[in-house]
């Protein structure tokens, strides 16, 4: 696979190819990813559930995703990494640099932070010290207790505002990514239409730029909980690389997710 920059990825929005991309925490499953061309992967704090079995991400710390980063980037050189800055590791501009050059260390291109416009200081501090940055918006995992569970954002006209505002406002101090999550599709497709930037979805419908999949959802393996947007791709073939290479397919073509695997 070519390397995959994010030159890459705003030609592609330009040109309107939508593009998959997957979480991933070790150097083989990363390497098996790489060979089925996968341009994006995410060192996710979903490793906290998914690898931990927590039932939430807070407790993962910056060494975890710095730990997992190494071990991603050691298996798939080439493609565009981002890690996750875990709970309370940004709480303020300075304090975010110091864990972001941990993960750049590690071998990230790019760190993803959950949260709106209160982040506009963080972003312009990190991209003016060379961190390419992912703002997350929608259901951000780590205000789980703010939002009373795992919900939908962005239902209601205030709320659905709010989030446009904040995703233009972020792009505007520096986020070359917006990820969206558990949002309505019409929201998404009105956010992916605003912003020059890429925008990946996850539980947001078939119009963002990109997708994305916890990896142990696409394979149907989570231990907790199996959420309705995702999809099982492991469950037709019985083998890996073709489950990979269909969902990289599906989203290509927008096949994926479909009406079953969308939030109204
Ligand atoms: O931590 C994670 O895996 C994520 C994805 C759900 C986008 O943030």
């Amino acid at each position: 696979m070519k390397k995959v920059t994010t030159s890459t990825l705003m030609k592609w929005k330009q040109e309107g190819k939508k593009f998959a991309s997957s979480t991933a925490y070790d150097a083989s499953f990363a390497q098996l990813f790489e060979q089925q061309e996968m341009p994006v992967l995410l060192v996710g704090d979903s490793l906290g559930m998914v690898l931990q079995g927590k039932p939430d991400t807070l407790p993962v710390t910056v060494d975890d995703v710095a730990y997992h980063t190494r071990c991603v980037r050691a298996g798939s050189p080439n493609s565009l990494l981002m890690a996750d800055m875990p709970f309370m590791s940004y709480p303020t501009p300075e304090k975010a640099c110091e864990s972001a050059a941990a993960l750049m260390q590690a071998g990230a291109n790019m760190v993803k932070l959950e949260g709106g416009a209160w982040l506009v200081e963080t972003v312009k501090m990190l991209t003016e010290r060379a961190v390419p940055v992912c703002a997350h918006l929608g259901l951000t995992p780590q205000s789980v207790n703010i939002f009373g569970g795992f919900k939908v954002q962005g239902r209601d006209q205030e709320q659905a505002e709010q989030m446009v505002k904040d995703a233009l406002a972020l792009q505007h101090a520096g986020a070359q990514i917006v990820l969206l999550e558990c949002v309505p599709m019409a929201l998404a497709e009105r956010i992916t239409n605003a912003l020059t930037v890429p925008v990946i979805g996850i539980g947001a419908g078939n119009v963002t730029d990109g997708q994305i999949l916890v990896m142990h959802d696409m394979f149907g393996i989570a231990a907790n909980y199996m959420p309705k947007f995702s999809k099982n791709f492991l469950a037709e073939s019985g083998d890996m690389r073709q489950a990979v290479s269909q969902y990289i397919t599906d989203v290509e073509s927008g096949v994926f997710p479909g009406p079953d695997h969308t939030i109204a």
